[in-house]
């Protein structure tokens, strides 16, 4: 088993469903509503744990009831929640808005996750034991920058998210050894909307990128080789929050365990593909065998 310990953000979605997202000053109705487990950190820990790694989260979530929902919700999957810090306040939470064709809009108030500024001793003995660090930018960035600074002290793999899009340190580039932008946060970082040029643009700060590209699939790229891209399957989306996390998640299990690259991507792929069919984040999240089936036999999940 590839052990994984994510250093990341654990907010309450509050997720409403709506036939399309209002405009400023405008009202409209959903349909429903419900409050899901999320965060870009959890879900990936979620998403790791259910594909087949061992898990353990660091983080912080508020002395509020959803504080209790969400690591129950981590406990539940199997993920190692003793460096989950409960702290005075509100848990973060995120306001979404998810439309008739599953996109989304979303609005974080990072709550407990914004006292999380500093790693302990703890923290960094986690941290070595690990083969891979994830790392998003939920957290306050100097803290995502001595998780990453760590890992890499300690030879430990880190893969970054850099979501939501932000400008990145300098010393975070140089201690991120897998950087999955989506094709807009990578046109963010670099000024380009190709995502071939905005992948070459990456290479030169971190040795491998991969741009996350909606139903087209993803793009690897490394230094000195051609970059490949991976198409998705085709699916019917229902609701695609979380879906980039469910993929990070999967592809660190699948790159953990020694998958060639192309291959790892396509794994996470499926992984992503089952999400998107279900409502919710954490909620949407596969199982190992659920994406051993579809990654074989894809007609499963493809529609025409
Ligand atoms: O990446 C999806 C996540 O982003 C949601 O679960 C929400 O919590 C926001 O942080
Ligand atoms: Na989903």
């Amino acid at each position: 088993m590839t052990s994984i310990v994510v250093l990341g953000s654990t907010n309450m979605d509050l997720v409403a469903y709506v036939p399309r997202a209002p405009a400023l000053g405008e009202t409209v109705t959903g349909r429903a509503f419900r409050t899901i487990p999320g965060g870009k950190g959890a879900n990936q820990a979620v998403a790791a744990a259910r594909a087949g790694a061992e898990v353990a989260m660091i983080g912080a979530v508020g002395a509020d009831d959803f504080g209790v929902r969400l690591r129950a919700t981590l406990e539940h999957c199997a993920v190692d929640t003793d460096l989950l810090r409960t702290v005075e306040g509100s848990s973060g939470t995120a306001h979404i808005v998810v439309d008739e064709e599953g996109g989304n809009a979303i609005v974080v108030v990072p709550g407990a996750n914004g006292t999380l500024t500093s790693l302990s001793h703890g923290d960094e003995a986690l941290i070595g034991t690990a083969d891979t660090l994830l790392l998003q930018l939920e957290l306050p960035l100097p803290v995502v920058v001595e998780g990453a600074v760590t890992a890499r002290r300690l030879g430990v793999r880190t893969l970054l998210t850099p979501a939501p899009a932000q400008p990145l340190p300098p010393e975070l580039l140089a201690a991120t050894d897998l950087l999955v932008p989506n094709e807009h946060e990578a046109a963010a970082l670099t000024g380009l909307t190709d995502p071939r040029a905005a992948a070459q643009a990456l290479l030169r700060f971190v040795p491998e990128v991969v741009i996350t590209l909606g139903a087209a699939g993803s793009l690897y790229a490394s230094r000195g080789a051609e970059p490949v891209t991976v198409p998705a399957p085709r699916v019917r989306a229902v609701d695609t929050t979380g879906a980039g996390d469910t993929f990070v998640g999967a592809l660190a299990v699948a790159l953990g365990e020694g998958r060639p690259a192309p291959e790892a991507l396509a794994w996470a792929q499926t992984a992503a593909a089952l999400s998107v069919q279900r409502e919710g984040a954490s909620t949407s999240m596969p199982y190992r065998v659920e994406i051993e089936a579809a990654f074989h036999s894809p007609h499963i999940l493809e529609v025409d």
